[in-house]
């Protein structure tokens, strides 16, 4: 029997992100045999878009209240080695859990829990269960895996910016009411920490982490709520340091007044030697948006003082692909980029956790998650 994969959750992201990219990979993905859905509409909607978004017969369709169909079902076939986990933030736990005891692979999108001590929990169980019996569990982090904040982090480590010496970012979003994202009733009322500053928050942090030389040690800072209908907070302003390496801010909002963003969005990272920037940017006639990285390097010519250079480097947004394409990399033994490994996608939950209770006070991010267990 060949095998195949399962997506479990029919949400937006299901849809408009892991479709597509199981789309663009072809042939070096698994075929798509089942599909779940607490709902038996969605579980279906999900099954023809992926008929027509994978030119495929459509997948089966599995849902909750009927035990010839439901998720039980669908983890006791043998045909169906590996599941895609994309439900809401605090129902992944318990799933993910069901999916390896069946013997199954999992990709679980992030967070890899709603909070750090259910996240550690996992990773223990993940290790001392399931890991030594050749099962992959690795965490769906698209950031992480993003070819332009790779090459950002490329640029870093091969010191066109010289030491790092200090770095800020910007994460300035607007979220109304008639939000796609804002609908979806796991997130019109949040039943974890942070709201969206967890579910999107977890991203900028992520891209921190692959871009940045040295792991991030402490945080102070400071959460609102500045719009009541995004409870129960939506911005965070925090200052953190890694070691005695460098260190930081973190503006992150989801309470923006306007639709348009402030020019200061997103990440500037600065060196002895130069700095680089990060940026989103939509190319007119282009399909996806691109990361722009700017690297600005400074020169010491002989005789000519110090010179500034500067480099563009441009990226497709590909992150959900390429975190596929690992994903399913890792399960044939020849992994190359090694990502979505739960510990480091718990230290993105940490980072958010830290900043919604330090209220000024430093926290230890080491302590809140261990390097190792
Ligand atoms: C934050 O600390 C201040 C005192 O510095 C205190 O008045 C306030 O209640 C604290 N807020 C929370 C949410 O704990
Ligand atoms: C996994 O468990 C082993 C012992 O069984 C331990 O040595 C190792 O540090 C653990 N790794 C992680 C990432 O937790």
């Amino acid at each position: 029997m060949s095998s195949g994969i399962a997506i479990l959750g029919a949400g937006i992201f299901a849809k408009e992100a892991h479709l597509p990219s199981l789309a663009a990979l072809g042939h070096a993905a698994p075929v798509l045999k089942a599909v779940y859905s607490r709902s038996e509409k969605s579980a279906h909607d999900l099954a023809d878009a992926a008929a027509i978004a994978l030119r495929l017969t459509p997948p089966a369709v599995y849902h909750d209240g009927d035990k010839s169909t439901d998720l039980d079902a669908l983890l006791a076939r043998s045909d169906i080695d590996a599941v895609i986990v994309v439900l809401p933030i605090t129902l992944q736990p318990s799933v993910i859990l069901k999916a390896l005891a069946a013997g199954k692979h999992v990709l679980s999108e992030k967070p890899v829990a709603p909070d750090v001590a259910q996240g550690l929990g996992l990773i223990q169980t993940y290790n001392t269960t399931y890991k030594a019996k050749g099962l992959i569990w690795r965490v769906a982090e698209n950031f992480e895996a993003e070819p332009g904040f790779r090459a950002a982090a490329a640029a870093i480590a091969s010191g066109k910016i010289g030491k790092v010496i200090f770095f800020r970012t910007v994460v300035c979003n607007y979220i109304d009411k008639d939000s796609k994202w804002y609908k979806t009733p796991w997130r019109t009322v949040p039943d974890y920490q942070g709201g969206f500053l967890l579910d999107g928050g977890v991203h900028t942090i992520a891209a921190l982490r692959i871009m940045l030389p040295h792991r991030l040690t402490h945080l102070s800072g400071f959460a609102s709520l500045n719009k009541d209908y995004l409870e129960p907070h939506d911005t965070i302003n925090a200052i953190v340091r890694a070691g005695d390496n460098f260190h930081g801010t973190a503006e992150l909002t989801w309470a923006s007044p306007t639709k348009s963003r402030p020019v200061t969005d997103g990440f500037v990272i600065t060196g002895t030697d130069g700095w680089l920037s990060v940026n989103q940017v939509t190319i007119e006639g282009a399909n996806d948006p691109v990361l722009r990285i700017t690297v600005k390097s400074v020169i010491k010519a002989e005789g000519k003082g110090e010179v500034e250079k500067e480099e563009i480097i441009e990226e497709p947004v590909q992150g959900v692909k390429a975190e596929l394409a690992s994903f399913f990399d890792a399960i044939a033994g020849k992994d190359a980029l090694n990502i979505g490994e739960p510990l480091e996608a718990l230290r993105d939950v940490a980072f958010i956790q830290a900043a919604l209770n330090s209220n000024g006070s430093v926290v230890d991010l080491a302590e809140l998650a261990p390097s190792a267990l």
